[in-house]
């Protein structure tokens, strides 16, 4: 007869072998870690604390009596990171390919459920199989309650979503109504529907580039960062892959009624970097890195870029001035001039909208030319779509910081954060020209006769142009106007935002009553 205590040690043994060795061991083959693995990397050494290990489902069908498991092939429970407390759900692939049952989903749905009402962020490892055939509609049933609190969620706890192997199906929506998503380059995917099911459906033929479709890796990392916008990291590896959750709740409260941390600082606030004096080229036509700007002005030149590949002519990402976390909005000169097409203004407004969602003061850094013109954009719904940054901006009472380095021509002047738009702080570099439209186009335009009549045509419009240079395209039209509150040295930038973060500590502005607002989806 075994005694109590050694009952105990034989089920904890049975539960930390999820499906078995040869399984934990395939897993290894395919370069993946364990769930229990990425949750102890994910965590402070000795801090996580396991729920439901011994849960199992009560499905009978098609033999599944003979295939229990504890813990039903998803490890939950909370623990530290960085000291805070944190919750986790992470599924197990060694146990029934990670299928998601009733069992399984009700596991999740108890530690979001703890989550919310302690006010701690939860994070979802997936690697999964997607709904558990077996169960057939339980476990439909199952993702619902899930989607429900992803959604119930949303805006009070930072929710973050992991892929790490397969996600497949109606499966991909619970990530998908997360605040981040994080893949796994090489050994994770996401897609509504897998190489086999399209072979069914459209009898294999179907081509894309001249490659049978059901012979690529449907919806990896790349294809996420680049293409879809659908992943925020990528790491090279799960390893990896944690390393960004870990960093990035670094900037995070922990739900929305508290504020980011503030960590001592080891860069002084004062420092003005000589290297930004150069980085914006006097040619309004030359292109410049903005992240040559954005870097000599943060603590320690840090910066964790968001959706780094995706819709690069805007970069957000988070940085701290002074200890202070910001999430950082800029245009990218670099890549389409910086314009404002679909796919950017959908990742900066997103990004607006998660910060003001959890306290985070905005810097915005502004050299945008304009909403990409022409027809292709015009049925993309440049339109639909530049309206939610526009949106975004206008309803975030955050602390909102903006620096304008070059150009702030048309409606994007107005969206960027602007004055007229509640902009707290508003700054501008020398070089800066705000306008309806450069100077060229503009003289095209309104002084087309008086350059046709013209004795000599070129000659008149060379003046035309520099006279509605000098008169519109420099900051000190907007300064008069008091549009932007200061014209400072790009040098100046750190110690200048710094010191306006400090004047925001207590910024205190709400909008008026509603149920929500109707934000142009
Ligand atoms: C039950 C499943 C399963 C599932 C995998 N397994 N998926 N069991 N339900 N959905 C089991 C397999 O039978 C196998 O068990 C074990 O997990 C490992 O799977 P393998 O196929 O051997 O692994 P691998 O070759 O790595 O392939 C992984 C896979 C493949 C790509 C995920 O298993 C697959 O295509 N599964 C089906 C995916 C799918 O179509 N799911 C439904 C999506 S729709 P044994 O014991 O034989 O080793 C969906 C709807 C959600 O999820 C709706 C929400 C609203």
């Amino acid at each position: 007869m075994k005694s109590v205590r050694e009952e105990l040690e034989r089920r904890r043994k049975e539960a930390l072998l999820g499906g078995g060795q040869d399984r934990i061991d395939k897993q290894h083959k395919d370069g993946k870690l364990t769930a229990r693995e990425r949750i102890d990397l994910l965590f402070d050494p000795g801090t996580f604390a396991e729920i439901d290990r011994f849960v199992t489902h009560r499905c009978a069908d098609f033999g599944m009596e003979k295939k229990k498991f504890y813990g039903d092939g998803v490890v939950t429970g909370y623990g530290k990171i960085a000291g805070r407390t944190a919750f986790v759900f992470s599924q197990d692939f060694t146990v029934l390919g990670g299928s998601l049952g009733m069992a399984f989903a009700n596991k999740i749905c108890k530690v979001m459920d703890l989550a919310m009402k302690t006010g701690a962020p939860v994070i979802g490892i997936n690697d999964s199989g997607g709904a558990r055939i077996q169960e057939g509609v339980e476990s439909l049933a199952g993702y619902a309650h899930i989607f429900l609190r992803n959604a119930l969620a949303s805006g009070v706890i930072p929710q973050i979503s992991a892929v790490m192997g397969p996600c497949a199906g109606g499966a991909v929506y619970s990530p998908a109504m997360t605040d981040f998503i994080l893949m796994s380059e090489g050994t994770s995917c996401m897609h509504i529907t897998g190489p086999q099911v399209i072979k069914a459906v459209l009898q294999e033929e179907t081509t894309e580039g001249g490659k049978p479709i059901t012979s690529q890796l449907l919806g990896g990392a790349k294809v996420h960062m680049e293409k879809s916008g659908v992943a925020h990291f990528a790491g090279g590896s799960d390893e990896d892959t944690i390393r960004i959750i870990r960093d990035l709740l670094q900037f995070l409260p922990q739900n929305n009624r508290e504020k980011p941390p503030v960590i001592a600082c080891q860069d002084d606030p004062g420092r003005m970097d000589e290297l930004l004096k150069s980085v914006v080229p006097e040619d309004p036509r030359k292109s410049y890195d903005i992240r040559k700007v954005i870097l000599p002005a943060v603590d320690n030149a840090c910066f964790l870029e968001v959706h780094k590949d995706f819709a690069r002519n805007i970069v957000v990402g988070f940085a701290r001035f002074n200890g202070m976390p910001v999430g950082i909005v800029a245009n990218q000169p670099a890549w389409l001039s910086g314009a404002l097409d679909p796919d950017a203004s959908v990742k900066g407004a997103r990004f607006v909208r998660f910060c003001d969602c959890f306290n985070i003061p905005l810097v915005s850094f502004v050299d945008v030319p304009g909403f990409f013109p022409g027809i292709d954009m015009e049925e993309r719904g440049i339109i639909r779509h530049g309206a939610k940054l526009l949106y975004a901006y206008c309803e975030a009472t955050v602390p909102k910081i903006t620096v304008i380095t070059r150009k702030g021509y048309g409606g994007a002047y107005d969206v960027m954060s602007s004055k007229h738009i509640r902009g707290d702080v508003n700054y501008c570099y020398p070089t800066t020209e705000i306008a309806v439209m450069g100077a060229a186009g503009a003289v095209s335009i309104i002084c087309r006769d008086e350059i046709r009549k013209a004795k000599n045509p070129e000659e008149t419009q060379k003046r035309l142009v520099a006279e509605y240079q000098e008169k519109f395209c420099s900051p000190y039209k907007a300064a008069e106007l008091g549009y932007v509150d200061e014209i400072i040295e790009p040098e100046e930038t750190r110690p200048k935002i710094i010191q306006a973060l400090d004047l925001l500590k207590t910024k205190s502005e709400t909008n008026p009553w509603r149920k929500h607002g109707n934000i142009p989806l």
